[in-house]
């Protein structure tokens, strides 16, 4: 099978730039939303990833801008969907929202539409069935697309085995590194990693056995990296990561749940928000002296 058209729903931070890429690599597409000031701010949003592209990787400013021209922004489902060859849903990590969503893509989509789904902890056997294509269903999950270039391919049990090497294709085509999630499990490949990586991290700062720059520094150093873990929640987000932690049943994570909690609570979410861990836009851990 082909792909040519692609259809995007949600219009947000990632919908964004699945579509913008896509569209720079030639593909046909249509970005849907419910709320239509989403779309406008989807283009603007493209419109800066482009002038940074250009500034940074030496795409034409104006071929950018061309392939924004030709995406159709729209809020409405049927026009979205016709002709999609695929859909790459990035709506509202929510249930119910993705369930209204597929419920109703489920019925308008042309049959030979492919769906995928963006979510990041909820798992694609959770939406698969209301979509009524159970088949034709698995989870296709970029992470940054232009700084994080993996995607994770993660079918559910009853995923045809036909559809991997097409998304594996097509993620490609999409310039990312397709990587395959063999079981279902909440949080891919990488961000299962990643938050064991911060839980252990948490627990070495509630249990008191190192400070927050000592653990940092530690990571650091070893890896050559240029931060540590709570460089790295800062990042993410702490309201991110509490959401993620609350939800793990163990001792250690409700303890560093509720630390994250006391940050949260005084409004400091991480870099988003001027601080976190550190202070930004100059942290601690980017001193020249900071691993001295
Ligand atoms: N942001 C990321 O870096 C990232 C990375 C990987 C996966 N994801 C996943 O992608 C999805 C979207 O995340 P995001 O960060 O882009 O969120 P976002 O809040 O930036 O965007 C979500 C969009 O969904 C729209 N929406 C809500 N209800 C809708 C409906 N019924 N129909 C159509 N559109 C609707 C909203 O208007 C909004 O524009 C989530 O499932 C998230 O877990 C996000």
């Amino acid at each position: 099978m082909k792909i040519n058209n692609v259809c995007i729903l949600g219009a947000g931070t990632l919908g964004s730039r699945v579509a913008l890429q896509s569209a720079l690599s030639g593909y046909k597409v249509r970005i849907y939303d419910i709320d239509p000031t989403a779309l406008e701010r989807s283009r603007k949003t493209m419109e800066k990833i482009i002038l940074h592209l250009a500034k940074s990787s030496g795409l034409e400013e104006s071929a950018g801008l061309n392939a924004i021209d030709l995406i159709t922004f729209t809020d409405n489902a049927t026009n979205a969907v016709m002709d999609a060859d695929i859909i790459n849903e990035s709506v509202l990590e929510d249930i119910e929202v993705k369930n209204q969503v597929w419920e109703l893509f489920g019925k308008i989509a042309p049959e030979k539409t492919i769906f995928t789904t963006n979510t990041s902890y909820l798992l694609p056997s959770m939406f698969a069935d209301i979509s009524g294509r159970p088949e034709k269903f698995c989870a296709l999950h970029f992470h940054d697309v232009f700084y994080s270039k993996v995607v994770d391919i993660m079918p559910h049990p009853g995923t045809d085995a036909n559809l991997i090497p097409i998304l594996d294709s097509f993620g490609k085509s999409l310039e990312q590194v397709p990587v395959l999630v063999k079981k279902e499990n909440p949080g891919y490949l990488f961000n299962s990693m990643l938050m064991a990586f911060i839980g252990a991290a948490g627990k070495l700062l509630t249990k008191e056995i190192g400070s927050i720059e000592d653990i940092d520094k530690s990571w650091m150093v070893n890896f050559h990296m240029p931060k540590g873990p709570f460089g790295i929640l800062d990042n993410i987000g702490l309201d991110t990561a509490w959401h993620v932690t609350k939800s793990q049943p163990d001792l250690a994570s409700q303890r560093f749940a509720a630390l994250l909690k006391s940050y949260i609570d005084e409004g400091k979410l991480g870099e988003k928000t001027g601080e976190g861990f550190y202070k930004y836009p100059k942290p601690r851990y980017r001193d020249e002296d900071f691993l001295e």
